[in-house]
């Protein structure tokens, strides 16, 4: 077990590069599922996450190996269409592997999806929408069992703008004979990179980005190379990081257009930020104020990956913030670990209110998800003394060495062995 050792109290200063996108290496590799070929994804990043992907590929009889900083994906062939118990619950992006595998081998034996603990994180909207192309679907002992009868392209409506759904069916609707209209369809820059992939690869997707996404099935995908976007979270981090520390940051290889709502957040802080060609510079040399309140939504409304990470921005701003979380019912698990550290918090149904400290002290906190875990980091930078985060397992789902980062910034953070012993709490 290893954990984070912080020490708080230093201004951030220098040049950060955003990795490739975790949200979109996700549905990437599933999608390579799809191909009798080799893939090539350009500067991809080896999250806990992507190894959790591979480890499925290679299950179903796929390889995948790092050259030069890319990551390989070769499904030529293929000998399995299940994703066993152990595999699949690691990761919620394993479920992304329904849609491709049912489409490739005509079935699928897949238990339920991993990720992290943030609510019921059902997967209704995935099912239905395989039903309503054409495949049986049985749900039974913790599998989905799905079998591709004649599959046609069809109209479907999502009841949510689910992520995983939209990709999951973008995929699936590949197999279906003429075209699938999905109406309702997620809207994030991760779904626009899938398309991209899927139309370079050979395929025909229309309208990713926007609420109607149009895709024509019975094309064959062939092998590419290709570069996912960049990791908007992980800009986002170190953004609310530069303001919290203070100092200036340079976000390189951020594309300003993927998080406009937290800069307008952030600008209300009494930070400056300043976009030049794909760099994102942000500078705080006055006392932080509150945003004021920030609602998380389905893109492009603000972003409920960063809800945690601006909580714990709001922990030091002057002034009180209202937080509303309304994506996931239970987002809020990071409210300990900062209250820990010497938050003001109140949280009930989603809603959080924080009273802004002048200082936090430094304290033991466990991250108890991958967001959640990246808010803790964040207040432990500001404490004063020192911070151990534990279960940094979570964090590495979705950042690379987020240690060497910080460290390089001027931030004091060391990877450690964690004196937390397995099984300490009893009961
Ligand atoms: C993706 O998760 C991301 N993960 C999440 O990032 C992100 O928070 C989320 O999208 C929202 O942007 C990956 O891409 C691997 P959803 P996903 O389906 O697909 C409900 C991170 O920190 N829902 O859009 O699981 C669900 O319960 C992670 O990087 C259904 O009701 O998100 C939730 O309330 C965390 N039925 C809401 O939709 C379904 O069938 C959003 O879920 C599917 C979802």
């Amino acid at each position: 077990m290893e954990e984070f050792f912080i020490i708080g109290g230093n201004r951030l200063q220098g040049e950060v590069e955003i990795d490739s996108a975790k949200n979109s290496l996700l549905p990437l590799i599933a999608c390579c599922i799809l191909i009798e070929g080799q893939v090539r994804l350009e500067q991809a990043v080896a999250y806990s996450d992507v190894k959790a992907m591979c480890k499925i590929i290679e299950h179903l009889g796929g390889k995948t190996w790092w050259e030069g900083g890319d990551l390989v994906v070769d499904c030529l062939a293929l000998t399995a269409d299940d994703v066993p118990n152990e595999l699949a619950s690691c990761v919620r992006a394993s479920i992304f592997c329904l849609g491709p595998i049912l489409a490739r081998n005509g079935s699928v034996k897949i238990a339920y999806p991993g990720g992290c603990d943030i609510g019921l994180r059902p997967i209704d909207l995935h099912l239905e929408g395989a039903r309503k192309l054409g495949a049986k679907v049985v749900e039974k002992n913790g599998y989905i069992y799905a079998s591709k009868q004649k599959m046609e392209g069809v109209d479907i409506i999502l009841s949510f703008a689910s992520v995983g759904a939209t990709e999951n069916l973008v995929m699936l609707a590949l197999a279906a004979k003429g075209t699938t209209r999905i109406f309702g369809a997620a809207k994030e820059p991760e779904i626009v990179d899938l398309a991209n992939f899927i139309n370079k690869a050979g395929g025909n997707v229309k309208g990713a980005g926007s609420d109607v996404i149009v895709i024509e099935g019975g094309k064959k995908l062939h092998g590419i190379s290709y570069k996912p976007i960049p990791d908007r979270i992980e800009a986002g981090t170190f953004l609310i990081a530069g303001a919290m520390c203070g100092g200036e940051i340079a976000v390189k290889g951020a594309k300003e257009e993927h998080n406009r709502e937290l800069f307008a957040k952030l600008s209300k802080t009494a930070c400056q930020i300043r976009c030049e060609n794909d760099t994102i510079i942000l500078s705080r040399k006055q006392k932080l104020k509150s945003f004021g309140e920030i609602e998380t939504g389905v893109y492009p409304a603000f972003p409920t990956d960063l809800q945690s990470q601006m909580t714990a921005l709001a922990c030091v701003c002057e002034g009180y913030s209202l937080i509303i979380e309304n994506v996931f019912e239970a987002r809020n698990k990071h409210i300990c670990g900062l209250k820990k550290l010497g938050g003001e918090l109140i949280s009930k149904n989603g809603i959080i209110i924080a009273k802004g400290k002048e200082k936090l002290f430094g304290a033991q906190v466990s991250a108890t998800d991958l967001r959640g875990g990246a808010a803790l980091v964040l207040a432990g930078l500001v404490s004063e003394g020192y911070t151990t985060v534990d279960n940094i397992h979570y964090i590495d789902r979705g950042y690379y060495k987020l240690e060497d980062k910080f460290s390089a910034l001027g931030g004091i953070v060391k990877r450690v062995k964690s004196e937390k012993k397995e099984g300490n709490c009893m009961g």
